[in-house]
């Protein structure tokens, strides 16, 4: 399809819209850490793991990863929105200030801030960038990670969902950290 025959920009929302995913917070630690709402989060590899994130060029989150070397992602539980709806306002505080009030620790790999409470968590060293449009994809190598048996928030036609399940409540072994990863982890396979 060439430049002039592109679809516009609603239909290609409206049509990506369909694909429903699982909404995180990107952060990057360091005097002023940071953090930013992402869905287009997925993994690209089992051996190694590595996940990629796309983040647009105006966003200050990419000027921060191209220099952090390293980023965590958090991702959130179904009762989580407040976060992701947080963490999208381009007018919160900048810094430290953003994590008022948001239980979280430091990942031990990163020092990015982990958020407490989500449904899972990886740490990543970033591997490669790759400028696609107004986007560039971040390739991260995962160094550590972990998950909760808490539901995911899912995005899905330009909205917040909440699963309709209970997932194994009793499992959640999750006291303020989470669980690290064993075999079940769930998850897509590899592309
Ligand atoms: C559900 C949801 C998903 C989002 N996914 C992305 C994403 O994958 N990549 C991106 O660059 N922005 C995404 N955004 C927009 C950013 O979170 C938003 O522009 C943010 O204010 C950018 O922060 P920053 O410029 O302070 O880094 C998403 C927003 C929402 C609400």
């Amino acid at each position: 399809m060439t430049a002039d025959l592109a679809p516009a920009d609603v239909d290609f929302r409206r049509t990506m819209g369909c694909f429903a995913t699982g909404v995180a917070v990107v952060t990057v630690g360091g005097p002023e850490p940071h953090g930013m709402t992402a869905n287009s989060i997925t993994s690209v590899s089992l051996h190694p793991p590595t996940i990629l994130v796309c983040v647009g060029r105006n966003a200050s989150m990419h000027a921060r990863l191209m220099t952090a070397g390293c980023f965590g992602v958090s991702v959130l539980a179904g009762d989580q929105e407040r976060y992701a709806r947080a963490f999208a306002d381009r007018s919160r505080p900048r810094g430290r200030a953003q994590f008022a009030g948001v239980p979280h620790r430091q990942g031990p790999r990163t020092g990015a801030p982990v958020l407490d409470g989500t449904a899972a968590w990886v740490e990543c060293q970033l591997i490669g960038t790759h400028a696609v449009g107004d986007h560039s994809i971040f390739i991260g190598s995962v160094l550590d990670l972990g998950f909760s048996r808490r539901p995911p928030l899912v995005f899905w036609s330009g909205g917040f969902v909440r699963l309709p399940v209970a997932m194994n409540a009793g499992e959640d072994t999750d006291a303020g950290g989470d669980t690290d990863a064993g075999g079940d982890t769930p998850g897509p396979p590899p592309a």
